[in-house]
């Protein structure tokens, strides 16, 4: 009898292909996040879960199954799964690393010099009929050539982070739980700082940190308080990590110049404060959302699957 897979949301095809060559393959029809009364009931009967960053595989789901051997996630983030709980259920849990690093990093940048050059400003700006000929002090940006660029969390998507900037000659600081080895710091001509001081040196700050307790909130009243004045702040990793009202808060006052955000605390609600904000870009989580990307995290999702319910090891398993 062919195994059962169930796909929580419509994705990328090359991999539901590929799954659909060997087992029996559910997708949930509609293009919104699954209820958990329907995934509770789906989970029952299924082989192999492939969930999204936006379901909540918790204990109460992952204890609901009765033959669940694995739990791919559509994402490279799987804070959005109880992995103590899965351990405990004797169930794989696996996600899509290193695909998603360019597109994320692209997308880190391009909020970098969106805000730093008030595109978005100038193009409204240009719009409402405002542009009455050249103007010496019009739209006045910062450079990024020169700056010094704090990235917290210096995984793949921190280095390739760091790559691009300093193409555009940024001087990078990183802050990661431990250093990265030499050779990756002469690579990306970047150097080690405390939080605290990466926090007081950078004219701009990059978010690409996983969430996890460690890491929530990291960003909060006191660190915005300790941050050179007029700063750059970008997010594309997970919204907990920046504490939103406080970085409300710290817009308001100007002690921020301005806000690239593609994640949120409370996705996908979005204060609405920032909504109002003509300094704030807002984006919704499509940091990886690139053809070529999400195709690959189909195929990375469709490949740990297979690999599971065929008695291997999935190459990308949470340990
Ligand atoms: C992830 O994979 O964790 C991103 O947030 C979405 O691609």
């Amino acid at each position: 009898m062919k195994k059962n897979v169930y796909i929580t949301r419509q994705i990328p095809e090359a991999g539901v292909d590929l799954l659909k060559e060997k087992y029996r393959v559910e997708i949930f029809p509609e293009n919104r996040p699954i209820s958990r009364d329907l995934l509770l009931k789906e989970i029952r009967d299924c082989d192999a879960l492939v969930c999204l960053l936006s379901d909540n595989i918790d204990e109460e789901i992952l204890a609901s199954s009765k033959k669940l051997k694995i739990v791919a996630n559509f994402a490279v983030g799987y804070n959005n799964i109880d992995i103590a709980a899965a351990k405990k259920y004797g169930i794989m849990v696996t996600n899509t690393p290193g695909v998603l690093t360019n597109a994320t990093a692209e997308m880190a940048f391009a909020l970098l010099i969106v805000l730093t050059r008030k595109i978005l400003e100038a193009d409204r700006f240009t719009r409402s009929g405002r542009f009455s000929g050249w103007d010496p002090l019009l739209l006045l940006g910062d450079e990024l050539k020169g700056k010094n660029l704090g990235i917290i969390g210096m995984g793949r998507i921190g280095q390739e982070m760091a790559l691009k900037c300093r193409a555009f000659g940024m001087n990078i600081i990183y802050h990661n739980r431990k250093p990265v080895d030499q050779e990756t710091e002469k690579r990306l001509s970047a150097s080690y700082a405390s939080l605290d001081k990466l926090i007081q040196q950078s004219d701009a700050i990059s978010i690409h940190t996983p969430l996890n307790d460690e890491t929530y909130h990291l960003v909060n009243e006191q660190t915005f308080e300790q941050m050179k004045p007029g700063i750059y702040l970008v997010n594309t990793s997970r919204g907990e990590v920046i504490d939103e009202k406080a970085l409300v808060h710290a817009l308001k006052a100007g002690k921020i110049k301005g806000a690239g955000l593609d994640v949120y605390e409370f996705e996908p609600e979005i204060s609405h404060e920032l909504m109002g904000m003509s300094n704030v870009v807002l984006l919704p989580h499509i940091g990886s959302a690139t053809k070529e990307t999400r195709s690959r995290m189909s195929e990375m999702v469709a490949k740990n699957v297979i690999a599971a319910l065929e008695g291997n090891v999935p190459h990308n398993l949470i340990p």
